[in-house]
């Protein structure tokens, strides 16, 4: 039996200059879908996952994410004496436990791979989950948690990928295609933003890995990679020599929220699935289409 994954790891020190002005001052990871942040929602599907430890690589402006992983008195008082006992029981259900979260900050923005070697120590010698906050997914069991039965089937490096169209591929992380079912296959290779002719094939990387702790040497060893900065992919190319990959290609469906376009969508099709706004919601978006139909 491979060791239990317990740590999460969350790099949330990113600029967001796709959606700036919103991100001068706010972080990306706490724009809402619906009205929860998007580090929530990857937060709970690590709990799913049974994720006992949460890491945060924070950034400056990233304090609020400390505040929103803290007990609020003054809000929960004033919504005990106001009988919203609903919402009060929904805030404290989204806490993490005392003592189960970790903060650390990465005080310049070089790259995913850095945020990630800005953990090692919290980490230490243990395998470990990494959830980009701003990759969403809509699926029935967390993409975490069917990453997890592929884990402990194999005690590999594990990671999540999905199909994408040809002509987006060399936006992202592509990986090759070996032996085995979608809930666990060899990754035979693995290549960051490739030209559309030299992609492996049509599987993206898509924001959810599970790592064994020799990334952290690999990464500090590394040089500079695509973009100018310390990407992780790097890395596990080069653990790719020493120890077995293996892709997951997930049941659902992912938006990546760090596009406006994914961010948008993902706020539409999340409300539409709200037993409280669904319905009044569809109705507002079947007005509008209806009236610009009419103006075209
Ligand atoms: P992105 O590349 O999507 O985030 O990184 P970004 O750089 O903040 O966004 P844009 O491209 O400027 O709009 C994916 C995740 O990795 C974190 C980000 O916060 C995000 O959650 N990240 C990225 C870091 O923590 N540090 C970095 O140096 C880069």
């Amino acid at each position: 039996m491979p060791k239990r994954v317990r740590i999460a790891v969350f790099p949330v020190a990113g600029l967001g200059t796709r959606f700036l002005p919103a991100t001068k001052a706010m972080p990306k990871e706490m724009l809402p879908v619906v009205d929860r942040p998007l580090i929530q929602y990857a937060v709970d599907e690590a709990k799913e996952a049974g994720i006992e430890h949460f890491v945060f690589v924070t950034g400056r402006n990233k304090g609020v994410i400390e505040d929103h992983f803290d007990r609020q008195f003054e809000l929960e008082s004033n919504l005990k004496i106001k009988g919203k006992l609903e919402a009060l029981q929904s805030l404290q259900a989204d806490l993490p436990k005392p003592g189960q979260t970790s903060f650390t900050r990465q005080q310049e923005p070089l790259g995913l791979g850095h945020a990630v070697w800005c953990a090692r120590d919290i980490v230490g010698n243990e395998p470990f989950a990494l959830l980009l906050p701003d990759m969403l997914f809509k699926s029935e069991r967390g993409v975490l948690a069917q990453m997890i039965d592929a884990y402990e089937n194999t005690g590999n490096n594990i990671i999540a990928v999905e199909e994408t169209d040809p002509e987006g591929i060399s936006s992202y992380g592509v990986v090759g295609r070996g032996e085995g079912p979608d809930t666990g296959f060899e990754i035979t290779e693995m290549v960051e933003k490739p030209k559309r002719e030299d992609a492996p094939s049509n599987l993206i990387i898509s924001g959810r890995y599970i790592l064994q702790p020799e990334i952290f040497d690999l990464i500090e060893q590394q040089a500079t990679g695509a973009g100018g900065e310390i990407q992780i992919t790097d890395a596990m190319q080069t653990l790719m020599k020493s120890q077995n990959f293996t892709g997951v290609k997930y049941n659902g469906r992912a938006f990546d929220c760090g596009s406006k376009v994914g961010f948008l969508t993902a706020n539409i099709v999340f409300a539409l699935d709200r037993d409280d706004i669904s319905k009044d919601f569809m109705k507002e978006l079947q007005t509008f289409a209806t009236e610009s139909q009419k103006s075209s």
